[in-house]
């Protein structure tokens, strides 16, 4: 087979870390205008293979061809010059400098004086963020943006290299179903000019819609690929967990009892106005709708993080004061956050300090002393229930991959034991495998009588595991739905678009 086959020929890479072997000899063949889809359970090896190629990670053994060249790259600055260019899963801008900065960091165009001309800069960037649709001023900071734009600056980023191979680690994680489509009208544009694409991601969905061909990993190991067309649900499934997934939505009919949670007529200034719902024992309460219409605002508003201009909040019947996250988590609350990336991952510390730490308290005797063992045991027994894939409790977080990270936030949430809790689009990031063993755990928690509160903008979770479905739009409660078990997509997408007005409960 001739070497022009493939643009990017990686054979027999191994990848060693300290007690992992997060490479075991694997292999990956991109053909030239392809998009091709790279998937795995969490921590099968996925981002850390991409590492090995642009040069963060040298791979322990293993070769690489390159564009018909053997290549063997040390660091991502040769990795551009070499045609390659990646998003990065984890994004990292500089928050306190311009939208502009960050695009051109470490090549800004200079003026005859060997300065940088920030004129030329400027208009420089307004033409890379025309091309990707960017509504965004250069000169804004990071800082100020959504997590879904600095997603679109990383493209918009890569783009801008006019590289032969563009890496895309989990893009659409953080994007809305309108950016995702954007996304995608340009990765087809990419692909028509002849480049290829490498793109990971967990939602099944997109990787059918996008992807020529997909190469499938399981534990560091290389499973095979096949065309998308060829290749079944079933059997892809099959390929990365290695068994057969049964149930997808594991909802136990319980018996939902009083009212826990009632919230009236609550307002936080534009952002959305008069929600009403109430939240029962053991009762799951869906919250759909399009991103951007406000749903994850009012979680944040009940918890206490986000000011609440009228309407109050009761518990049991009494009325209560939230001001912030200590006054929610007295109250019994807790709040899987959506930004997981960002929010509340101590990356230096143990992945048992990372469970354990808004529970610490729990873990105290009498005499303020920590109870390691119990403390040990419940690491362990969230280690195992969620399948986090480490060495072991005492590996630093930072080491894991991304959707371990998310897993052990997931466990932190839990083992404060909270009566209410808000799950922000819990299995996000996370694999078909674990996303059952997620699903099986909320169930288990509604069972024993817990309200859950849970936001997802995948309609299938939603209409899965809720008892009921509360349906926003801009801002807007537009419908409480019951009997979730009769109702379909487009039902809801009526209420989430606003062409239902409506409230109906
Ligand atoms: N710097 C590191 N030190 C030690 N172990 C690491 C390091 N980076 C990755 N690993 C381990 O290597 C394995 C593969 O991780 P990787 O990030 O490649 O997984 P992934 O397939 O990208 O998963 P996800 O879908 O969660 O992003 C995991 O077990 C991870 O914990
Ligand atoms: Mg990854």
């Amino acid at each position: 087979m001739s070497e022009q086959k493939y643009l990017l020929e990686m054979k027999n890479i191994v990848k060693t870390f300290p007690g992992v072997q997060a490479l075991r000899g694997v292999d990956l063949r991109v053909a030239p205008g392809e998009i091709h889809a790279l998937m795995g359970e969490n921590g099968a090896g996925k981002s850390t293979l991409m590492k090995c190629l642009i040069g963060i990670h040298p791979p322990t053994s293993g070769e690489i061809f390159f564009d018909g060249n053997k290549i063997e790259i040390a660091n991502t600055q040769q990795a551009i010059q070499a045609g390659i260019a990646m998003i990065h899963q984890e994004l990292n801008p500089v928050e306190s400098r311009p939208v502009m900065e960050n695009l051109w960091l470490g090549r800004e165009p200079k003026n005859k004086f060997g300065l940088v001309d920030h004129k030329k800069m400027y208009e420089m960037s307004k033409e890379v963020l025309a091309q990707i649709d960017l509504n965004v001023d250069p000169r804004t900071e990071m800082r100020e943006l959504s997590v879904a734009k600095i997603q679109m600056i990383e493209i918009a980023k890569a783009i801008s290299y006019d590289a032969k191979l563009i890496i895309m680690d989990e893009p659409t994680s953080a994007l809305t179903n309108k950016e995702v489509d954007q996304l995608f009208i340009i990765m087809r544009k990419l692909k028509a000019a002849g480049k290829s694409l490498i793109y990971i991601s967990h939602k099944l969905d997109e990787v059918y819609e996008i992807t020529d061909r997909i190469t499938v990993f399981r534990d560091g190991q290389y499973i095979g690929d096949e065309d998308t067309d060829k290749l079944t649900v079933d059997k892809l499934i099959h390929m990365m967990v290695g068994r057969n997934v049964d149930e997808m939505f594991p909802k136990v009919p319980c018996c939902i009892g009083d009212v826990r949670l009632e919230v009236k007529n609550l307002t936080a200034g534009n952002t959305f106005k008069d929600v009403s719902f109430s939240v029962r024992k053991g009762e799951i309460l869906g919250i759909a709708g399009l991103v951007g219409a406000g749903r994850t605002e009012v979680i944040e508003a009940i918890f206490g993080i986000r000011h609440i201009t009228s309407g109050e909040i009761l518990i049991e019947g009494q009325k209560v004061t939230i001001n912030n996250s200590r006054d929610a988590i007295k109250n019994g609350m807790a709040l899987l956050t959506e930004d997981r990336r960002t929010d509340g991952i101590f990356p230096m510390l143990s992945i048992l300090d990372n469970m354990t730490t808004s529970n610490i308290g729990k873990y105290r005797n009498k005499a303020g002393l920590l109870k390691g063992k119990e403390m040990v045991a419940d690491g362990k027994k969230f280690v195992e229930a969620l399948a986090i894939k480490t060495p072991g409790l005492y590996q630093q977080m930072q080491n894991l991959s991304g959707g371990n990270m998310q897993k052990v936030l997931v466990a932190r949430w839990l083992l404060t034991e909270p009566d209410i809790l808000f799950l922000d689009e819990p299995t996000r990031g996370i694999d078909v495998g674990a996303k059952s063993e997620i699903h099986k755990i909320i169930t288990n928690l509604a069972g024993q009588g817990k309200s859950i509160i849970m936001v997802s903008s995948e309609l299938p979770e939603v209409m899965g595991m809720s008892d009921r479905i509360m349906v926003m739009h801009e801002g807007k409660l537009t419908g409480i739905l019951e009997n979730t078990k009769d109702l379909t997509q487009t039902e809801i997408m009526k209420y989430a678009t606003g062409t239902v007005k409506e409230k109906t409960a």
